[in-house]
């Protein structure tokens, strides 16, 4: 069998406790995981979170996947225990550059296909699906990745949404228009067709990452999955839906939208997003379920919304989108980064600037990479683009404002922005200003030099040497 779940937490077992911590007792699905991951958090500790016994549920359930950098680099098979962001950032890069086909096994072989409940026995009440935060409005699947197909051209489209529980067999499934399986569903709409649909709760959290890829309409994420992976992944026939969906998943619930050409029918929220903020009510489709298909001792996978692993999942898909599109204008750039300070509204990237008005050029192509920036910082290849001590310093240092600001008013920004304006007044919308700070030294002009250590020293000096 291919690389799955279970490859992974043995990978963060084997690499120590900084990376891999078990609850000892039985814990609420109302809260108590993630107040324990915040808690975590807050002493600097991100582990994977086993948790073996959810009151109500007969699984155990896993979080805190994708909750630091070192797990990201982990997820690629690099060594958790030296991180370096802009190491991590590039091999996602290439892995994501070289997306794999899927591979078809036989539905015996699946795992995922021990256990399945149809019609009358499927009963959502068995996963262990949590409350993550106390004004939400109920109960959410967060953690899984939905897989559904474009009805023009059948290519496969897969991405995290947040599904809220509305009974035993019935799901929200929260699409932001934007987002292509809101298109996709739109299109269902027109065509007067309903929409199949499989979530997919557990897998190694490389196919996650690839799911979080915000690519064109056309993009098969189950592909770049497989380039994530290093492997392709294997898929199997769903039972109930015309959808091919991983064989070595936990958990699968297959399930219809039964007439997307009403638009949205229900809706979801209040639910903590990834800006920190509670987001209001907003209108979502409903799935009624077909089939739970899972392993017999299926672990269910949760992400905890509102906190940092919500912006890290897309994190390095953001960085790798958005250096593509800085690289066409501005084929000198060195570095991007999207720090999680900015919750992914801040960009920052570092250019070898050649000719005046570079540093804007490399803003306005990294405004076009990704659609919720409200701010760019462009900044020469001597600072780190990682190290926001050292971007700040570079804006404190080489800019002048009202030569080096530009700002763009209204523009579409994400209307989970709780600064975004919305004369709509539908939530549908989100107005934005777009800020560009170059913090570029002037290439035409002579400039003060930066104190650096001396390089010969720098490298031949060992601290071991000279310190008792
Ligand atoms: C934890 C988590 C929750 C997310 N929730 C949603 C959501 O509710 N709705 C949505 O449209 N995107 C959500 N996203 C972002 C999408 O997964 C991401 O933009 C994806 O690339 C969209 O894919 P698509 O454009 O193929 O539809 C979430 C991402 C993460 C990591």
């Amino acid at each position: 069998m291919g690389k799955d779940l279970r490859d992974f937490l043995q990978q963060v077992k084997a690499a120590g406790p900084n990376f891999y911590a078990e609850v000892r007792k039985p814990l609420k699905p109302k809260l108590d995981p993630f107040i324990l991951q915040q808690k975590l958090s807050k002493e600097g500790r991100n582990p994977v979170i086993y948790c073996p016994e959810i009151e109500g549920s007969k699984l155990p359930l896993v979080t805190g996947l994708l909750g630091s950098y070192e797990l990201l680099g982990l997820a690629m098979d690099m060594d958790p225990k030296k991180v370096d962001k802009s190491e991590i950032s590039k091999e996602f890069r290439r892995r994501a550059a070289g997306a794999q086909p899927v591979k078809v096994i036989p539905t015996s072989h699946a795992p995922v296909r021990e256990v399945i409940l149809k019609g009358k026995d499927v009963d959502l009440g068995l996963l262990p699906i949590t409350q993550h935060h106390e004004l939400d409005s109920g109960k959410y699947v967060a953690g899984g990745f939905l897989i559904c197909k474009n009805p023009d051209t059948g290519i496969p489209n897969a991405g995290v949404y947040r599904h809220e529980l509305k009974g035993k067999d019935q799901l929200g499934c929260g699409f932001a228009p934007a987002h292509n399986a809101g298109y996709i569903a739109g299109r269902y709409g027109a065509l007067g067709k309903s929409m199949e649909v499989a979530i997919v709760i557990g897998h190694h959290p490389a196919v996650v990452l690839g799911c979080c890829v915000e690519g064109p309409v056309g993009m098969n994420e189950l592909e770049v999955a497989g380039g994530l992976l290093g492997e392709p992944l294997e898929v199997v026939q769903a039972e109930t839906v015309d959808l091919q969906v991983p064989a070595g998943a936990e958990i699968i619930i297959e399930g219809v939208i039964e007439r997307p050409m009403d638009g949205p029918s229900t809706t979801d929220g209040p639910f903590g997003e990834c800006t920190r903020y509670y987001g209001g009510v907003q209108r979502c489709y409903q799935m009624r379920v077909t089939a739970l298909t899972m392993r017999r001792d299926a672990i269910y996978h949760d992400l905890v919304p509102a906190h940092a692993e919500h912006n890290l999942a897309g994190i390095l898909a953001a960085e790798t989108s958005i250096h593509d599109a800085v690289k066409k204008l501005v084929p000198s750039v060195k570095a991007v980064h999207v720090p999680m300070s900015g919750v992914t509204y801040h960009i920052y990237v570092s250019i070898k600037k050649r000719v005046q008005g570079e540093g804007k050029l490399a803003g306005i192509a990294a405004l076009a990479g990704q659609s919720r920036t409200t701010m760019v910082v462009v900044v020469d290849e001597d600072v780190d683009v990682f190290d926001e001590a050292d971007v700040m310093w570079a804006i404190a240092t080489r800019v002048i404002a009202d030569r080096d600001v530009s700002i763009i008013s209204n523009v579409t920004g994400q209307r989970l922005n709780p600064s975004a304006h919305d004369e709509t007044g539908l939530g549908e919308g989100g107005m934005v200003s777009k800020m560009i700070i170059d913090a570029t030294k002037p290439v035409d002009l002579p400039f003060a030099t930066r104190v650096t250590p001396n390089k010969e020293l720098w490298q031949s000096m060992r601290l071991e040497d000279y310190l008792k």
